[in-house]
């Protein structure tokens, strides 16, 4: 790493612990991680060891039990949780194992969706919408609803829809775990591809060997820890 890199995120001691009644099953253990700007970070590690609860903190979708993220060195976890869904919203793209299409909306109207609740100018949205599935290579699917698209398709449309809002960070959670070789390999070029264009920050949580080898860094969750 050269002296040039610049901190995106910083974890600070990082705890997380599901509550079922009277017990607690601590998952999160003390984690420290630092991302940085416009890099490719790989997560791996054994089903289980947390990795899902990691991403969705670092996706604010989930508070930690103790410990601080922040995001250009503001601590995202003092927002209340109105700030913080505008937050994640306008800096966080989210891509998960299954896609998460809306059924009822096509191709372009999923990707659209999450800029036409903020924008005024719903004509720019779709445009941009459209752009994303052209780059994707989906010029040919946008009135196509999820039913009608591959599984590897669907994929493409959900990394459109997480890009929409031009995130400083995406966050994709094993995108290729349901999908076979073929599908996933055009699904990680794009990725690749995304993050050396766009300068965006993609942290990956992977099972996939290929994936792991052509990130810029790999962390593995053990026990709790970055190992
Ligand atoms: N909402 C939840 N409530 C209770 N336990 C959970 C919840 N989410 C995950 N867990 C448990 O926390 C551990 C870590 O889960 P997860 O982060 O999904 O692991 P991974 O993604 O690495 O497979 C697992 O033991 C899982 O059963
Ligand atoms: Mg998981």
């Amino acid at each position: 790493m050269n002296s040039n890199v610049e901190t995106l995120i910083r974890i600070v001691d990082l705890h997380k612990s599901y509550y079922d009644g009277e017990s607690e099953l601590p998952v999160l253990q003390g984690i420290n991680l630092e991302i940085y700007m416009s890099e490719l970070l790989g997560i791996v590690g054994a089903s289980g060891v947390g990795k899902s609860t990691l991403l969705h903190i670092l996706g604010t979708l989930d508070r930690p039990t103790t410990g601080n993220v922040l995001y250009d060195e503001q601590d995202v976890f003092t927002l209340s949780d109105t700030e913080l869904a505008r937050f994640r919203n306008k800096e966080i793209g989210f891509v998960f194992q299954f896609h998460h299409l809306l059924p009822e909306f096509t191709a372009l109207e999923n990707v659209a969706l999450g800029a036409l609740i903020t924008s005024s100018n719903n004509k720019s949205v779709y445009k941009e919408a459209e752009a994303l599935l052209d780059y994707v290579g989906l010029s040919e699917r946008l009135s196509h609803y999820p039913s009608q698209l591959s599984g590897g398709e669907r994929q493409r449309v959900a990394i459109a829809r997480a890009l929409i809002n031009q995130p400083k960070i995406v966050l994709a959670d094993e995108p290729t775990g349901n999908l076979d070789r073929r599908s996933s390999e055009a699904v990680l070029e794009l990725l690749w591809d995304l993050n050396a264009k766009s300068g965006q920050t993609f942290v990956i949580v992977t099972h996939n060997q290929e994936l792991a080898q052509k990130v810029d860094r790999v962390i593995q969750l053990v026990d709790g820890k970055v190992f």
